[in-house]
């Protein structure tokens, strides 16, 4: 059972995974993946959306008690989308609060900022678990004007590791760095005692996570830092070939896919 003090006792890197429903979940949780973030990147990776702007904390309630009633050992991280934090601080400890309470995740996870230390501190002394994320905020892209590279500026890389600092003493129990040169991420794993969790941020974090859909190869785009593994939606797609060709030849449904009941045949 993976426990939010757990990992930063791990020697071996440590792996998260998203998931967005629940037999994902359970491929994902069998496997052995110690954390299963139930990101707001379903917005692109579930939802058909463009952004994860769009998603609502009822997406993302309902998606993560999907995956924690599927999950045995894993933690379940459930992401804070865009604006369910950060506007108001009662209303964000709030949302958080629900997706403990009633979604059964065990921690969340905030894109962070300067204006999330406070609320990193306030869901910490309450008892809710913070991950923090820093580097690429993909709930900044319009400000960011992309889905650009992050910290590869001197003042930058100093603001990252200045936040992930304070992030720290305010109680986050890790810290996600996403899209930002190996050295910086390095530098800013050496500077921390809780683990740091990378994505497009080099070997040198503490875990590494990634969208499911890359890893087994179902979406249609992948971010150049992240590796397929398979090929789900090559696979998808031959079986539903296979059964649309099966049902226009007649050779599905079988008779052991039938039942016949006796005495039905005279009806009328
Ligand atoms: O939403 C998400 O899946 C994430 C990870 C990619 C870190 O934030």
């Amino acid at each position: 059972m993976t426990t939010t003090r757990g990992l930063r006792d791990r020697e071996e890197p440590f792996t998260m995974l998203t998931a967005y429903d629940a037999p994902t979940a359970a491929v994902v949780d069998e496997a052995g993946v110690d954390v299963v973030l139930v990101g707001d990147s379903m917005g692109n990776a579930a939802l058909g959306y463009d952004t994860t702007l769009p998603v609502t904390m009822a997406d993302v309630a309902s998606r993560t008690a999907a995956v924690a009633r599927a999950v045995d050992d894993a933690l379940v991280v459930a992401d804070m989308p865009f604006l369910s934090f950060g506007v108001d601080e009662a209303e964000s400890v709030r949302n958080a609060g629900e997706l403990l309470k009633e979604a059964n995740a065990d921690a969340v996870k905030i894109e962070s900022g300067p204006h999330t230390v406070e609320t990193t501190r306030r869901m910490t002394d309450l008892g809710i678990p913070v991950m923090a994320h820093l580097g690429l905020t993909p709930q900044h892209v319009n400000r960011l004007g992309g889905y650009t590279r992050q910290g590869t500026e001197r003042d930058a890389a100093e603001e990252i590791l200045a936040l992930a600092r304070e992030h720290e003493d305010a109680g986050a129990f890790a810290l996600v760095l996403e899209h930002v040169p190996s050295n910086l991420a390095a530098t800013v794993t050496d500077a921390l005692s809780i683990p740091t969790i990378g994505i497009g941020a080099g070997p040198d974090c503490d875990g590494q996570v990634l969208v499911v859909n890359d890893v087994v190869g179902l979406g249609e785009w992948s971010p150049p830092f992240a590796e397929r593994f398979g090929d789900v939606r090559g696979e998808m797609r031959r079986a539903i070939d296979e059964y649309t060709e099966a049902v226009a030849d007649g050779s599905f449904p079988a008779e052991e896919h039938a039942h016949v009941e006796e005495g039905l045949d005279d009806l009328y």
